[in-house]
């Protein structure tokens, strides 16, 4: 289990094609282990801490029972109760941290921040979500897929619609090319991932045998994809102003389900991240709804509840990867 014993994981990059794998194989191995009574804790005695910059549901609830049902402990730094960057450097807060706990998971803005974290700390660092990078989302994405496709990994193609100069977009373009999936970016140009990230993307497709498309045209992006998968239009830490923009331009590719009858694959499957706006029941939900009108945003109501929709498994699974992560990482 401690395969990647003292390393950190900032991004997808951070991992080679097989210890990615790795870790998805290890969190299958661990799923069923806690869904047969039978789980060996790996991690007793450890200390972890949650420094969470913006706010989170799934991600702080997956490292805090992941690290419980190994038996480990957490605590958990919240986006207004720690001095980090406001009152102590960055390098500061990762040297005190260092010396007090086994591992730390950073969830914030700036990528260069974790990375910096990484750089002091001195313990194993994991990025829970920065303005660049998803990592954790990739592993509990990739399990969900091998768990709903009979295919193997290689031979699974997903396309992402939407934002994709984010978080999201960029994870899942680099783990599809990482991977050697067919992986179809599906937005117009101005909301593909930068250049830099796609040079990348198309350099290790080189070696894994990856496809990679970034395509404005739905039809053609979607066209017998066995993922159709998508995220917010507006990110956390995004400022309000920009959602007129952003349904102006994305509307187009709300995931609907003529979208899916597009991929021409009736056993097609639904992926979100997770918050979605899909039933307009949130605060801002109704905001958008009172002041464009929208009754849905990324994603209908109708896809999201039907029977091709796997969010929820998705959700789950940030469980099993993260406690992946925390052991190979961590365990003894
Ligand atoms: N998908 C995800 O990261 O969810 P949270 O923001 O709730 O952690
Ligand atoms: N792109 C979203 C992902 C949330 C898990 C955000 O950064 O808010």
């Amino acid at each position: 289990p401690t395969a990647l014993a003292g390393r950190h994981f900032l991004k997808e990059l951070d991992l080679g094609e097989g210890e990615f794998r790795g870790l998805v194989e290890l969190a299958a191995e661990l799923k069923a282990a806690k869904r047969a009574g039978a789980e060996i804790q790996y991690l007793r005695g450890r200390n972890i801490a949650l420094i969470f910059e913006k706010t989170s549901t799934r991600t702080r609830c997956a490292f805090e029972v992941a690290a419980a049902d190994q038996g480990a402990r957490t605590t958990y730094l919240d986006p207004s109760g720690s001095q980090i960057g406001h009152k102590e450097s960055v390098a500061d807060t990762a040297r005190v941290l260092g010396r007090m706990f086994d591992a730390i998971e950073y969830r914030g803005d700036s990528q260069a921040k974790v990375e910096e974290l990484a750089a002091r700390a001195g313990v194993p660092v994991y990025n829970g979500l920065t303005d660049d990078w998803h990592p954790t989302q990739m592993l509990a994405d990739v399990l969900t897929m091998t768990e709903h496709s009979a295919k193997p990994l290689t031979g699974i193609s997903f396309a992402y619609l939407g934002d994709a100069r984010f978080n999201m977009g960029n994870s899942y373009l680099v783990t599809g090319a990482l991977l050697g999936m067919d992986v179809r970016i599906v937005a117009p140009e101005r909301y593909w991932p930068a250049p830099g990230i796609v040079a990348r993307a198309r350099e290790l497709a080189r070696s894994s045998g990856a496809v990679i498309t970034l395509t404005e045209d739905v039809a053609e992006g979607v066209r017998g994809a066995d993922f159709v998968a998508t995220d917010v239009w507006v990110s956390m830490g995004e400022a309000k102003e920009v959602w007129a923009e952003r349904i102006k331009e994305l509307a187009p590719y709300a995931v609907t389900m003529d979208v899916l009858r597009a991929t021409g694959n009736p056993d097609v499957k639904f992926l979100h991240c997770l918050p979605a706006f899909h039933d307009l029941g949130t605060e801002v939900g109704r905001e958008i709804h009172e002041a464009y009108g929208l009754t849905s945003l990324e994603v209908t109501d109708e896809v999201f509840e039907s029977t091709h929709s796997v969010v929820f498994d998705e959700a789950e699974n940030r469980l099993h990867t993260i406690k992946a992560v925390l052991v190979a990482t961590l365990g003894s």
